[in-house]
């Protein structure tokens, strides 16, 4: 079955409340909420179109760098959500097959409850199917207007809704599939008479209605998968309920979280059986860690780490794409960016990997073969090798390849002026 994705992400954002950043692009541990929607749907959907146009050009980098399948289409200016769609009608003229809308800043929506959605659409024979839940509190979404039979009528936004309408708790996830051949002509009829003078995407709901195709809505039980981010305050809402799935599932692997409440893990972080995850660790990105290793407390990893089994990252450890092989400790105050570290190496605390050149604005690699032990306060100013088994004393800065089983250091020599405060008094 041929099905194509369409999302959502050209709106302004405006309760964000952001000068800098649309609001697609605004992340969730290390990752932005746009990242999560093409996730969801890139392992199932043939291509995916991503609707741009506020700050057109950061959210269209970030879509070509990162998604090879997805494409941009500019709409400009942004005259609402049905007048988003239908910007992709000349990339679907002749397209017979599903389209799948979601929104951009609907991140929690998960891949197998869409899959679900489009077997419910197809085992109904439904031409457009809408997603909707029950919110005890459903201010601000559409309402979903059912007639006296329980079908579908329409959607009726917030702002357009009568008292009566605003008391009803089914909302409009914003997520619907439809048989693009029988929907498509809808896009050049939506009209704009409403509150917000906008093209509303949900009038589809109500014009298929009168032309007398299959309508139907698909009830999502768990109403936090469908949570949209319109502020900062939905942001952090959001950011919690993802935080606290990804640890309930890291700890049903066995995975220990001492303190859920104080640790964040990002959805792609995997990390393996028996490791101690420690109050106050901050961990974003994409990172694997092994088994029985111990992270925290206060430890933040921030992507692009692989860490293997029985390795220690201890507090105010700072890691950022990295590989730390098996029976490594980090145990202090370091941070370790871009580098390589073998096994059993022993990191003192207050080490630093002097990864980046401000000047040329690079970044560059350590290698710290097995075995090697570091100093304490020491800076490895990249890029730096050294080779298996030496040993750094405490203290150095190292600049150039350090021999196998070697002692380096570079250090002041210790003075001691004998009786130099007694001759002062
Ligand atoms: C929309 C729905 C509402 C639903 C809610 C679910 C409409 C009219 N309303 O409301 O029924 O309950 O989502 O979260 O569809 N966008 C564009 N171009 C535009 C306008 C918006 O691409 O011209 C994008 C936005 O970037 C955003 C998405 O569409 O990702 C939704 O827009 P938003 O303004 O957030 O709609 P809601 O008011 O949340
Ligand atoms: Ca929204």
């Amino acid at each position: 079955m041929d099905i194509k994705a369409v999302i959502l992400a050209a709106g302004k954002g405006t309760r964000m409340k952001s000068e800098t950043t649309p609001k697609v692009l605004h992340e969730i541990l290390g990752k932005t909420l746009l990242g999560y929607v093409i996730d969801n749907v890139k392992n199932f959907t043939d291509e995916q179109f991503v609707i741009v146009g506020h700050h057109a050009a950061e959210v269209e980098k970030f879509v070509t760098d990162n998604y090879s399948n997805a494409k941009t289409v500019l709409q400009s200016p942004q005259l609402g959500t049905g007048h988003a769609v239908s910007m992709v009608c000349p990339n679907l003229e002749n397209y017979n097959g599903l389209v799948l809308i979601l929104c951009g800043d609907t991140p929690l929506i998960k891949e197998d409850t869409l899959k679900n959605f489009v077997d419910f659409h197809n085992s109904n024979n439904s031409d457009l199917t809408v997603m909707s839940t029950i919110f005890e509190d459903p201010t601000n979404y559409g309402r979903i207007i059912r007639e006296d039979d329980n079908s579908l009528k329409c959607i009726v936004e917030e702002k357009d809704a009568t008292p009566e309408q605003k008391a009803v708790k089914e909302v409009n996830a914003g997520i619907y599939c439809l048989n693009w051949s029988k929907i498509k002509d809808a896009f050049s009829q939506l009209k704009t008479n409403n509150a917000q003078g906008e093209y509303y995407l949900t009038d589809i709901i109500s014009w298929g209605k009168t032309q007398q195709l299959s309508v139907n809505a698909y009830i999502l039980e768990n109403s936090d998968e469908i949570y949209g981010i319109n502020s900062r305050s939905n942001l952090a809402t959001a950011s919690k309920i993802m935080n606290r799935n990804t640890l309930e599932k890291l700890m049903g692997e066995g995975v220990t979280v001492v303190d859920p409440e104080s640790t964040w893990i990002s959805a792609d972080t995997k990390i393996g059986q028996d490791t101690i995850i420690y109050p106050f660790t901050y961990i974003e990105g994409k990172n694997v860690i092994g088994k029985s290793c111990k992270i925290g407390p206060c430890a933040h990893l921030r992507g692009g780490v692989e860490v293997c089994d029985n390795v220690k990252i201890g507090n105010f450890v700072e890691v950022k794409k990295s590989k730390i092989l098996s029976n490594t400790n980090v145990g202090h105050l370091a941070y370790i960016g871009d580098s390589e570290l073998g096994e059993r190496v022993n990191i003192g605390a207050g080490t630093i990997t002097a990864n980046y050149d401000p000047i040329s604005k690079t970044k560059s690699k350590t290698v710290l073969k097995d075995d090697v032990k570091i100093g304490s306060n020491s800076v490895l100013v990249a890029p730096v090798t050294v080779e298996q088994g030496a040993n750094i004393g405490a203290g150095s800065v190292i600049t150039k390849t350090i021999p196998q089983w070697a002692l380096a250091l570079t250090r002041a020599p210790l003075k001691i002026l004998e009786n130099w405060v007694g001759k002062k008094k």
